[in-house]
């Protein structure tokens, strides 16, 4: 069994827990969410590249994890290869999904749903060249999303004519087939999001990063021998402020959630 940490600046990184628990169950996991220093898609690149550097540390330092997943596009797209070059421990970063969105997308015309921050990165840009050349790709940055989703796992109702605005681009555009959920936090609005769809009379395929986060960690993380087949090893919620959300507390319980902490980041 390994101990894998899965860290996000928000509940984003549950939408990667949930993928990643599903194909590896065997393991012990910690979910830790930079919840101090929420949201990261709204920060310059600079200051987001000091706060990821501060978490990463500490969660190395004091967690010893055998597998770090960075489940978040928006520090990712800055981060990896600053994080790769200081640490051993094999490091899984989550990027825009978009080489699968194009290869499923039949008109040829995507729409890419991230964080300001993730809309402007090169590295996003790159992944489109690189993976979509053959495709119209319509970029949505949205802020508002992200606490949706907040507020979805804090037990909030959603405002439907927000997400309805945010989703407009892709109403608007009716040869748009695939949409790119490339912010962890997007996928807990999966079912929400479709609705909006439905009531629009559109389909429209929603593509995230997390079966391949999934696959990676199954390939990475070493498998307990010991372990018995479907064995459930065990799951901690990290925040880096402590918690002051009842309903999310239920909502980690009933994800497998037993221990509840708090990571005190320096500085
Ligand atoms: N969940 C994060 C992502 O995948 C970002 C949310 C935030 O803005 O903090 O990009």
């Amino acid at each position: 069994m390994a101990k894998v940490v899965i860290y996000d600046s928000g509940v984003g990184g549950l939408s990667i827990y949930q993928a990643v628990v599903r194909v590896c169950p065997q393991h012990d996991y910690v979910f830790l969410s930079d919840n101090a220093a929420f949201p990261y898609g709204t920060k310059p690149e600079d200051a987001l590249l000091a706060r990821v550097s501060l978490v990463v540390a500490a969660a190395i330092e004091r967690l010893s994890p055998d597998l770090l997943v960075v489940a978040c596009n928006t520090a990712s797209t800055v981060a990896l290869p600053m994080l790769r070059a200081n640490y051993s421990i094999p490091i899984v970063g989550v990027v825009p999904a978009i080489k699968p969105a194009a290869l499923s997308s039949i008109s040829k015309q995507i729409a890419l749903l991230a964080t300001p921050a993730t809309i402007e990165r090169a590295y996003t840009q790159a992944l489109i060249d690189e993976f979509a050349a053959d495709c119209m790709v319509v970029k949505i940055g949205s802020s508002e999303l992200v606490e949706l989703a907040e507020k979805k796992l804090r037990g909030e109702v959603i405002d439907n004519a927000a997400l309805t605005k945010i989703l407009t681009p892709v109403l608007n555009n009716k040869d748009i087939d695939t949409l790119v959920l490339a912010c962890t936090h997007f996928p807990l609005l999966a079912t929400e999001i479709e609705a909006v769809f439905v009531a629009h009379d559109r389909a429209v395929k929603l593509v995230d990063s997390g079966p391949g986060i999934a696959r990676r960690v199954a390939d990475l993380a070493p498998v307990y021998s010991g372990a018995k087949l479907g064995q459930r090893g065990c799951s901690t919620a990290m925040f880096t402020r402590s918690l002051n959300a009842p309903q999310l507390q239920t909502n980690l319980a009933d994800l497998g959630f037993s221990n509840f902490a708090v990571l005190d980041i320096p500085g």
